[in-house]
Parts: structure tokens; C-alpha cells; sequence
């Protein structure tokens, strides 16, 4: 099988494309990034040599480019992860969002459509999506599958239209599709302007905690290699044409997800209790904040058999240990050829 998978340069596309290249070496994988800010080689540095995986610099958007790619290699799946993925990032600049989320994935299904509607056995177009899709929660409930959409950001509309592309490119022309919709990720390789591995490396540098708002929005976190573990079993055993939300059962409100991240740096740090909580600067809020997000994961795992790995403590503490032991990944972001793009995340407080 030849897979095409997108993004395997960002954060969970590289976990993804590490655990297909190790687990599967009768795979042929092509990972296509286009290398934007967000976007490292160092990420997937260790599988680079494997025979079965291959990297190709290029831009989803671009209709003749993925033409020629697709033709080159025959792919007969494909994992689509690339996205524009910062919503502070889709405030100030929301265009970017709606040419690689909307039109860089309508690119891909039109032109996987034109190479496999001779015969579409054996292929599957997988797209990697979020639960932000549904909008807001309140102090109840969970996000099921059929939850109606009602994105709320620029880089939520842009996934949510993205999802809807891929549902009208299976109804209308039958290709064979699956999504998943998940919620916030955590783990190493994320780049530093995302809740966790902003604080971590803040804390470590003595700087300000940056809390949008009161603290009190609430996100469900998982862990990344459960989110990887989940894409390959949906990938492999999901139904053709179904959706699966991804989620760890795992609530934190912004401020008390803080306090136990500086609780644990400081531990690690032999900091005395209480030094990195000093440094929660209370800031604007992000406009526009959803409240509350919460995945009900049931379909995954009654259907497919999966279960998150780790508890929040375990992961928190394995992610932390892994930027510890690798700030010179950190400062090459931050102090590096990605300065001016991680500066930039500033503009919006
Ligand atoms: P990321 O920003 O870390 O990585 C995105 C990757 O896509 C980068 O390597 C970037 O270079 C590449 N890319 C961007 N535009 C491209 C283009 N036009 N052509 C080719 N490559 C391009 O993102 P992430 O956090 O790893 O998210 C990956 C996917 O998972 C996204 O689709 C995102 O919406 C989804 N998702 C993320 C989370 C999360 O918590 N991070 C949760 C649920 C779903
Ligand atoms: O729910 C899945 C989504 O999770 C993914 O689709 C997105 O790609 C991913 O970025 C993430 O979106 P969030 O906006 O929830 O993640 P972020 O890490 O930016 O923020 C987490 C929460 O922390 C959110 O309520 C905003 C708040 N926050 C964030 C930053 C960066 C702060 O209070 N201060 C900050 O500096």
C-alpha cells in the first residue's frame, strides 16, 4: 500500500508518520509538507533514512503539483493532516486558513477522485480533523458525532468547511472517506505557541504565563500518541464514510491545568513550590473564546476497541520531560529561522 500523508512535518503528523513507517514496512509512505512556520524537519528526523518513507516538499493548494504527485506514486490512501492550526494565528491572518484548509483539501479529493474513480477498492481518503468543529459547549454535555456544526473561529470554519467537503466528495461521487474529529492534543514536537509547550518554555525562561481572559475556558486533552493510535486503528477497522470523535475523557479549565503544569516544572526544575505560578500574567482574552470543549469517545472506543494510554499526570509529565531534555529543539524556534513567525503570535495581546 502507498499512503500519502499530509502535514507529517507539523506536530501530530509527524507521530503519525513515525508510527507508520515503524509499524508498517510493507507500507510505501510519501510524507508531503510544505514546510511553513509550523512545519520541521527535526520533527522526523529519526525515520528519515527508513526505505519505506520518502519526504516531499510541496503545497497542497497547489492543484498541478498534487496532479503530478498523485501520478508519480499511484497512492492508494491518503492520511490528510497539513492545516493551518493556530486559532490565535487565523485572527490575525485568516486568509492563509482558507486557501490550505478549504481549498488545499478540496485539491486533494478532487484530484484523489480523478485518479481512483476507475475503481475505488482498496483506497481511503482519511481526513484528520478537530472537535472545534461543533462550536461551544456549555457547563454540560459532550460533543457526540452528529452534533450540529457551529464553528466560531476563522480556523474552526475553515475545518468545519473542509469536513464538508469531504462528506459532499463521498455522497456525490462516492469516494471512500473516514474523519476524525479530536480534541486538543499535547505531547512533544508541539510548536511552542500552543497552550503547553508555550508555558513550558516560558516557565523554563522565567517569563510571563500568558492567561487569556479569567482562566476558566475548559479544553479536553489527550495525549498525541493516543491520538496517533487512534488514526491508525480508524484508519485500518473504522467504516467506510463514518466519522469518530477522538477525546480522553480529560477536562481541565485553562488555570488549574496551569497550576499543575507549574506544579510539575518546579519539581523537575528543583524550584521551590509555588515560583512558576508567580509568573500567570492574566491577559486580553482571545476573542471570540470558546467556552468548553468535551468529546464523548464512545463510538471509537465501543466500536474499535480504543483507549487512551497515559493519564493526563503521565503524559503532562512525559511531554514536559521531553522539552526538557531537548530546549535546543525549543530555541531553535524561538531564537532561530523561526523567530519572526514565533514573535508574531505576540501581535494579538
Ligand atoms: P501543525 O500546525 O503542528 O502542523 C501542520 C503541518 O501542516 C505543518 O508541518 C505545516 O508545514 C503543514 N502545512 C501547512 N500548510 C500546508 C500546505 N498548504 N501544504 C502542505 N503542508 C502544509 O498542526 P497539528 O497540531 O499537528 O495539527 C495537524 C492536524 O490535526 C490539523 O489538520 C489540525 O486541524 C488537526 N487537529 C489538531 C489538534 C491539536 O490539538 N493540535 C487537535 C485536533 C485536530
Ligand atoms: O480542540 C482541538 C484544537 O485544539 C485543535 O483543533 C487546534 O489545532 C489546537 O490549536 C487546539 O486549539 P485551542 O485554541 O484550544 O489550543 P491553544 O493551545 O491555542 O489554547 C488552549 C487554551 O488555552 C484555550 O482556551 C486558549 C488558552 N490559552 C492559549 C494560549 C496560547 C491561553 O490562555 N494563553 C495562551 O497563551
Amino acid at each position: 500500500m502507498k499512503i500519502l500523508i499530509t502535514g507529517g512535518a507539523g506536530f501530530i503528523g509527524a507521530h503519525v508518520v513515525k508510527r507508520f513507517v515503524r509499524n508498517y514496512p510493507n507500507y510505501q509512505i510519501v510524507n508531503l509538507d510544505k514546510l511553513t512556520y509550523a512545519g520541521n524537519l527535526e520533527n522526523i528526523k529519526d525515520i528519515e533514512k527508513e526505505p519505506n518513507y520518502q519526504f516531499v516538499k510541496g503545497d497542497i493548494s497547489d492543484l498541478e503539483f498534487i496532479r503530478g504527485l498523485f501520478k508519480e506514486h499511484q497512492f492508494d490512501g491518503v492520511i490528510h493532516l497539513a492545516a493551518e492550526s493556530h486559532v490565535d494565528r487565523s485572527i490575525t491572518d485568516p486568509l492563509a486558513f482558507v486557501t490550505t484548509n478549504l481549498v488545499g483539501t478540496a485539491v486533494l479529493l478532487q484530484v484523489a477522485k480523478e485518479n481512483w474513480k476507475a475503481d475505488y477498492s482498496g483506497k481511503l481518503f482519511y481526513h484528520v480533523s478537530t472537535d472545534e468543529v461543533y462550536g461551544s459547549l456549555g457547563a454540560e454535555g459532550f460533543f457526540v458525532e452528529d452534533t450540529p456544526y457551529d464553528p466560531r473561529s476563522p480556523y474552526s470554519s475553515s475545518k468545519a468547511g473542509s469536513d464538508h467537503l469531504v462528506r459532499a466528495w463521498h455522497h456525490t461521487f462516492n469516494l471512500p472517506v473516514k474523519i476524525s474529529n479530536c480534541s486538543n492534543n499535547y505531547g512533544s514536537y508541539q510548536f511552542p505557541e500552543k497552550l503547553i509547550p508555550l508555558f513550558i518554555n516560558n516557565i523554563i525562561h522565567n517569563k510571563p504565563l500568558p492567561v487569556y481572559g479569567e482562566g476558566v475556558n475548559v479544553r479536553d486533552w489527550l495525549f498525541v500518541e493516543d491520538h496517533a493510535a487512534a488514526i491508525d486503528v480508524i484508519f485500518h477497522k473504522g467504516e467506510m464514510g463514518e466519522t469518530y470523535n477522538i477525546g480522553g475523557n480529560n477536562e481541565w479549565r485553562n488555570i488549574d491545568l496551569i497550576k499543575v503544569l507549574c506544579k510539575q516544572m518546579d519539581e523537575k526544575l528543583g524550584r521551590d513550590e509555588g515560583t512558576s505560578e508567580q509568573l500567570i500574567t492574566f491577559v486580553k482574552d482571545r476573542a471570540g473564546h470558546d467556552m468548553r470543549y468535551a468529546i464523548d469517545a464512545a463510538k471509537l472506543m465501543n466500536d474499535l476497541g480504543w483507549a487512551p494510554t497515559v493519564t493526563f499526570e503521565q503524559g503532562l509529565s512525559k511531554t514536559i520531560d521531553w522539552y526538557l531534555s531537548n530546549q535546543e529543539w525549543l530555541d531553535n524556534i524561538t531564537s532561530g529561522a523561526y523567530k519572526d513567525y514565533y514573535d508574531a503570535q505576540y501581535v494579538n495581546r
